[in-house]
């Protein structure tokens, strides 16, 4: 059996008054029937746009699909039509964004839209539908789903708003719940509730997530697996568990130290120093090099390889890479701890 989601050197750009902006450049990852996969990353590392891209939803006319395959139950979505893609949306694959006010419709009650979603794909009946909609808005912990059913999106918290849109998007039992950042805006109580509930839900119908998330502390809970993604590109992939014990790649270091330190072997450095460039001027070579506190010569030079002959999972760093003559020692200490200024003709630019 192919795996639920398979992607392959997915690569979605843009065009901008600056040139093309290489939002996601060549990534791949998989998502496991019932299964959790995590890509975490700072801002504007190109999580979202991956999502959208899953979905044929990239921003147009800017945005396009410049490569690479999406298969879904080993078909490629790349190929289907439009309408073909409108009934994979929302059917087979769901998605919770990360805000909830702009994806639901404000001239329609709560109660219509959540049933519009249900019927529309044929599903349920409209009876039956009615029925669901004030059982889901009641799992996902509404007080009073009979009385949300006749409310407008205007008269919710955005808590209860964000509750409504995983209603909706659990409504038709997806295989694939793709999730963006789908707590971010919640109190922490009600974050608990809410990722309690997709982990529910997934057990019961061996959903696959794809979580979006820069809380670490929801990955360690929620993923089975971790995508680390810098600068359009996947830097770390493996195991939740081998990548909070032993981040290798600089970057994912440099993210995971803000985590209490137990049980992680080798030393950190402190937290991330440098921001994430502009997606139109990534570095050339190792795209994390300017800000990287481990960098030499070469990783200005040399793009770095995905999977080096010394790690066994993949990190797209030269101190993995034996064909790298000159690389230190691993475990030396760090070459430069300041990071390279921003060059500000960048900076301007953005
Ligand atoms: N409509 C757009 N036009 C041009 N660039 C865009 C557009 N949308 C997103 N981008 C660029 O794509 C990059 C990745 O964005 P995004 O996927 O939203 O990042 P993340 O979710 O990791 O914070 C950003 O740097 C942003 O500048
Ligand atoms: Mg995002």
């Amino acid at each position: 059996m192919p795996p639920l989601l398979q992607v392959e050197n997915l690569r979605t750009y843009f065009h901008t008054p600056r040139g093309i902006a290489k939002a996601v450049d060549g990534v791949s990852f998989q998502v496991e029937q019932g299964k959790t996969l995590a890509i975490v990353g700072e801002s504007g590392c190109g999580k979202s746009i991956t999502a959208l891209s899953l979905l044929q939803l990239v921003p147009e006319p800017a945005g396009y699909i410049e490569g690479g395959r999406i298969l879904f139950e080993g078909r490629d979505l790349l190929d289907l039509t439009w309408d073909q893609m409108r009934r994979v949306r929302g059917d087979d694959i769901a998605m919770i964004f990360q805000e909830p006010m702009t994806s639901l419709n404000p001239t329609f009650t709560i109660g219509y839209q959540l049933v519009e979603a249900m019927t529309m794909h044929g599903k349920f009946t409209g009876a039956q539908a009615r029925q669901r909609a004030k059982d889901l808005l009641a799992r996902v912990g509404l007080q009073d789903p009979a009385q949300a059913l006749r409310q407008y999106p205007h008269e919710l918290s955005g808590g209860m708003r964000q509750r409504v849109m995983i209603a909706i998007a659990l409504s038709n039992e997806p295989k694939l719940l793709i999730a963006d950042e789908p707590t971010t805006a919640l109190d922490v109580t009600v974050q608990a509730q809410i990722l309690a509930l997709i982990r529910d839900l997934q057990r019961e119908q061996n959903m696959g997530v794809l979580l979006i998330t820069h809380d670490l502390g929801i990955v360690a809970e929620t993923s089975e697996e971790v995508a680390v993604m810098y600068a359009g590109q996947i830097v770390e992939y493996g195991p939740t568990s081998a990548i909070f014990h032993e981040p290798r790649h600089p970057y994912a270091r440099g993210l995971f130290a803000s985590l209490p330190a137990r049980g992680r072997r080798g030393q950190d450095l402190a937290t991330l120093e440098g921001i994430v460039p502009p997606p139109t001027a990534w570095p050339p070579a190792c795209r994390f090099e300017p800000r990287c506190a481990y960098r030499w010569d070469t990783c200005a030079q040399v793009p770095p390889k995905y999977h080096p002959a010394d790690s066994d999972r993949p990190v797209r760093c030269h101190l993995y890479d034996p064909e790298i003559a000159d690389r230190p020692a691993r475990g030396a200490a760090p070459i430069a701890k300041e990071p390279v200024a921003p060059d500000p003709t960048v900076e301007a630019a953005r």
